[in-house]
């Protein structure tokens, strides 16, 4: 056979040898290779010293011809440090986009929980025989064995190994997504535990970065997917992966770790999906284990909020010492405190609150504490004023508020439809139970309980249905109605919050339409008449950096990022994140 010398790839020099056993990079040779000794593959040619830099010297799985990836641990030249190569082996179009996301990620994530790659160490190898081209990452080898092989040799954890690893994953977690990463493939074979005990998650090629366009593709349930059976959750399967899918695969490795079994061979109870795995991990407490049970939550949004949100629970030794059952926030109720606080009088937040017709003593000191932030008095004193008044909707409707604030959404739902058994027109009710639908994520409902409230004669009632269905129809990436609904919301509201959210909504689906002028106007209209409200800036940062128009734009990321926005939406934690990495700031 021929032996073309490759002008990418430099022969190694004369200082070096090659000791014990070298690959062949080839994937079409490696059947027949198992070298001694050489610079150059006896079968086809091919340097053994790869990028002039790299020996392989150990598959690190079984060869697989089906696989799109090989990996080896290398041996690097002349340092003759120990490394991993990941090589891509497919041209297919989707499986480079995965090779190269994670390279990216790698490349970008700076943590002793990832390993560290390089610079210059993503690149390519030609195959001198046949002309391929190999796309090659090399990265940190981490020393120690991954969690499958771990459990398997060491049996299941106890409760202190697993609060010590979950807090460690939860960090990782942490800044994988707050890098705008998602890992979307967390499972007990893609952690690796170093000697020291601190764990490393590998395995990147299935990461997504969360953008708009991701956002706006979830919507259209366009994102294609990785599948770990057992692992993966239900809304990953449909193409809508987001950060909290990677709570539900943590969940659910945890159910290894502490069992020993395999969730996919663990039975669920058919009506709700719930994995019975509780009983067969004895050794640890219930609070832990209901936190486990949460992070695997069927609906993203009964998943905890953020994986720092877990930490400071754990932190804060509850699992260790109580068996308190584990609170997480929603998004929605970790704000409604400091909306209540921030806004005042005849906005949002106070308007759902203080009916102003409300007559009865009771109803009133129920509204003093719940204002207050005294809950439980309050319910009480609406329970009062309810038996006083069985019929009185409004009291109903804040019953629903307080259940809220209690993040008993259960509650909340019951009391918004006795609400409306009792008056089925009561727009207050439907526009706050669309609200609360809205929150967990079911857009649907949300949106019948928003079509009914914009009948109302309640200017601001059918102002806000509005503005929140322009919000919906934006994230299903239907602008002009979105543009349309709020025009329309514009016209009947009366109050400037009102208004600077309606201006805020179709200024950015006017942005998504790329007419840039118009949504200019919007969002400055937006923030003069709400400064404090994060939102507005993000999006006109974002409209200036389309136009390539460089001035202000630090100024408004700095604004998006102090500003708080009162429903923590998820494209506001996009955008946020862009600010950070817009502004290089690392949090
Ligand atoms: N950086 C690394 N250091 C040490 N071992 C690794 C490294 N990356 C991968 N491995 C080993 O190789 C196995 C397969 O790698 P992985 O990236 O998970 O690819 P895949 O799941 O596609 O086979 C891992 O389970 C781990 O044992
Ligand atoms: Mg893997």
């Amino acid at each position: 056979m021929d032996m073309p010398t490759s002008s990418r790839l430099p022969l190694p020099g004369p200082e070096y040898r090659v000791d014990g056993v070298s690959y062949c990079i080839n994937p079409n040779c490696r059947q027949t290779q198992a070298l001694t000794e050489g610079e150059i593959c006896q079968h086809c040619g091919t340097p053994l010293l790869v990028n002039g830099k790299y020996r392989l010297v150990r598959s690190l799985r079984a060869m697989n011809p089906l696989a799109t990836t090989d990996i080896f641990e290398v041996e690097s030249w002349p340092d003759r440090l120990p490394k991993v190569i990941k090589i891509l082996r497919d041209s297919d179009p989707q499986a480079i986009e995965h090779f190269e996301r994670e390279a990216l990620a790698l490349q970008w994530l700076d943590h002793p929980g990832v390993p560290k790659v390089e610079l210059g160490d993503e690149f390519t190898v030609e195959i001198p025989a046949t002309g391929q081209c190999l796309r090659c990452l090399v990265m940190e080898k981490i020393d120690g064995e991954n969690l499958e092989t771990w459990v398997s040799q060491h049996g299941p954890i106890d409760q202190k190994t697993a609060i010590g690893w979950l807090k460690q994953l939860l960090e990782i977690l942490e800044i994988i997504h707050d890098n705008q990463f998602f890992h979307r493939d967390i499972k007990p074979s893609n952690i690796m535990r170093r000697p020291n005990g601190q764990l490393v998650l590998i395995d990147f090629g299935s990461v997504r970065t969360m953008t708009n366009t991701y956002v706006a593709s979830v919507h259209a349930r366009e994102v294609t997917t990785s599948l770990s059976v057992g692992y993966t959750p239900q809304e990953q399967l449909d193409g809508q992966a987001v950060p909290q899918s990677d709570f539900f695969a943590l969940g659910r490795t945890f159910v290894y770790l502490l069992t020993g079994i395999h969730p996919g061979e663990i039975p669920y109870q058919t009506a709700n999906a719930r994995l019975l795995w509780r009983d067969k991990a004895p050794q640890v407490s219930t609070a832990l284990k209901d936190l486990i049970d949460e992070l695997m939550a069927l609906k993203p949004s009964e998943r905890p909020a953020s994986a720092a949100e877990v930490y400071r629970h754990l932190s804060a030794n509850q699992l260790r010492l109580t068996d308190a059952r584990l609170i997480v926030n929603s998004r929605k109720f970790k704000f409604a405190a400091t909306l209540l606080l921030a806004l005042g009088l005849g906005t949002l937040g106070v308007y759902r609150v203080a009916s102003p017709l409300m007559s009865e003593r009771y109803a009133r000191s129920g509204t003093e504490a719940l204002m207050a932030g005294e809950l439980d008095e309050a319910y009480q004193l609406y329970q009062k004023a309810q038996r006083h008044n069985p019929n009185d909707v409004r009291i109903y409707n804040n019953l629903a508020l307080v259940c809220q604030e209690k993040q008993d959404r259960i509650c909340a739902e019951a009391m918004y439809m006795k609400a409306l058994e009792l008056n089925p027109d009561n727009a207050t009710a439907r526009y706050n139970l669309g609200e609360l639908y809205e929150d967990i994520g079911d857009l649907e409902r949300a949106e019948t309980q928003y079509r009914l409230a914009m009948l109302s004669d309640e200017r601001s009632i059918a102002a806000l249905a509005r503005n929140n269905l322009a919000g919906i129809n934006i994230l299903n990436g239907h602008f002009v109605s979105a543009v349309s609904l709020a025009s329309e919301g514009l016209a009947l509201a009366e109050l400037d919050q009102h208004k600077a959210t309606l201006y805020k909504n179709r200024g950015w689906a006017y942005y998504l339409q790329n007419n840039y002028e118009q949504a200019i106007a919007d969002l400055e209209a937006s923030i003069q008449l709400l400064p404090q409200q994060a939102d507005a800036y993000c999006l006109l940062a974002q409209v200036w950096e389309a136009k390539e128009m460089e001035t202000n734009v630090s100024d408004l990321w700095h604004k998006c990022l102090e500003n708080q926005s009162p429903r923590e939406n998820l494209e506001v934690k996009v955008w946020q994140n862009q600010a950070r990495k817009s502004l290089n700031i690392q949090e």
